[in-house]
């Protein structure tokens, strides 16, 4: 995979294999936090105040998103369990060469970074106080996740990469996923995943994208 510097100085992951970018190169983790965590877990967080917050994650790969999840868990000192699905880690040297181009602001996640990377390396999970952390490796159609999830993080690569993961049939059982007030959000807003959502039964909503994306999704039982 090669390393690519996004717009806003953030860096992703390009590759080859699917042709493209693991994050929008309008800016990788300015569009992480905006549609993950904003319209996601803190807008959850917001609404619903129960004690623990369940997290899942279809597409954990540099694991970008579950430190996020991490950082706000401490900053807010709510708990957070996250459960992360992927088919594949990448690499070391990928994930390294990744990391070490953080921007400089985020120097202070480097312990929280490091220590969820090697948790999912050696199939541990990672706990701080507010955040437990659990990867897994598997496909997106045949894992069955241990616990409804509050807030679902749907971050497969587009649909014209991975037109299978957004079919009705694929996105069925992460739908029955959510809890009863639980949403899932994805940076995806194309007519046709919108529309398959309404037909499953799911309310959903076009919210303002994260730069360089007009709209983006977030869907909850209706
Ligand atoms: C857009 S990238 C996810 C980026 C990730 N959230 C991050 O912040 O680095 C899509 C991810 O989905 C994973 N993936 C693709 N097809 C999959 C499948 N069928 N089952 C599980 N994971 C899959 C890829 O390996 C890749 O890591």
């Amino acid at each position: 995979m090669e390393r690519v510097i996004t717009r806003d100085g953030s860096p992703t992951l390009r590759s080859e294999r699917w042709n493209c970018s693991f994050h929008s190169l309008h800016g990788a983790w300015t569009e992480a936090k905006h549609v993950y965590i904003e319209a996601g877990l803190a807008a959850y967080a917001k609404s619903e105040d129960q004690k623990h917050i369940s997290v899942v994650e279809m597409g954990a790969g540099t694991g970008l998103n579950a430190l996020l999840a991490a950082e706000w868990a401490n900053q807010h000192q709510r708990k957070v369990i996250y459960h992360g699905l992927d088919q594949a880690l990448p690499s070391q040297e990928d994930w390294s060469s990744w990391w070490s181009a953080r921007p400089n602001e985020s120097a202070a996640l480097d312990d929280l970074a490091l220590g969820l990377r090697s948790a999912w390396l050696q199939g541990r999970a990672f706990e701080t106080e507010f955040f437990s952390g659990h990867f897994h490796l598997g496909a997106a159609q045949s894992w069955l996740a241990p616990n409804p999830a509050d807030v679902l993080f749907y971050d497969a690569f587009s649909t014209r990469q991975q037109p299978e993961l957004w079919t009705s049939e694929a996105l069925a059982p992460w739908l029955q996923l959510l809890s009863p007030k639980g949403v899932l959000v994805t940076y995806c807003a194309t007519g046709e995943v919108f529309r398959r959502m309404q037909a499953l039964g799911f309310v959903t909503e076009h919210l303002p994208g994260p730069p360089g994306k007009r709209e983006m999704l977030r869907a909850r039982r209706g």
